[in-house]
């Protein structure tokens, strides 16, 4: 007889609120499971969430320690929990070509624009004020280039007349939160 196949183990990160994480959670268990939720924010909203949800939790902020230090301890802390992948959510600080190196292929992030549309910060204003008629999300795989890495899966959401970057933001974070868990999972199996 054989068993249902093991869940892919995934290290999520975060900075912040972590919405992202929270649809990655609502969603686990079929095809992943989601093993350490790690911030670089020790106050991150999403960490107090992650706790009480019963996840287990990392938090390392790099201040004081260094970067090369930080990833390390991060590294070590991931591997420690058994991950395979890693879902940057909402994580807002730049990994080293080392890091990326040591997990290449393995790590996914999701980007509030449809790239290669819109790299870095501020992609709602940007989309807005290029009179783009449409926004969205993209899931791409994480490489040493900001934002640069395939394209795994993306979602479209109309750029509405009277729009402000927070209106759109809100339509592409439902839409992000729909996106994320389906890529993730088809990624894992593939
Ligand atoms: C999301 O818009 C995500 O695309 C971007 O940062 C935001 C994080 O939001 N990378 P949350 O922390 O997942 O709520």
């Amino acid at each position: 007889m054989t068993g249902a196949p093991a869940l892919a183990k995934v290290a999520v990160l975060i900075s912040g609120r972590g919405s992202n994480m929270q649809a990655l959670a609502a969603h686990a268990g079929d095809a992943y499971e989601i093993v350490v939720v790690a911030s670089d924010k020790p106050e991150a909203a999403g960490l107090a969430w992650a706790l009480q949800a019963g996840l287990p939790t990392f938090a390392l902020s790099p201040r004081g320690i260094g970067k090369q230090a930080y990833e390390a301890a991060l590294d070590a802390a991931l591997r420690e929990a058994g991950a395979e992948w890693i879902a940057l959510a909402g994580y807002m600080r730049l990994l080293s070509d080392d890091f990326v190196a040591r997990w290449r292929g393995r790590i996914v992030n999701i980007h509030p624009s449809l790239l290669p549309k819109y790299k870095g910060l501020d992609t709602h204003a940007r989309a807005i004020a290029a009179g783009d008629a449409e926004a969205g999300c993209s899931v791409h795989l994480v490489t040493e280039e900001l934002d640069g890495g395939e394209v795994l899966g993306q979602a479209r959401v109309p750029i509405l007349p009277g729009d402000t970057p927070d209106t759109l933001a809100e339509r592409v974070l439902a839409a992000e939160h729909r996106l994320y868990p389906a890529v993730l999972a088809d990624m894992v199996r593939r």
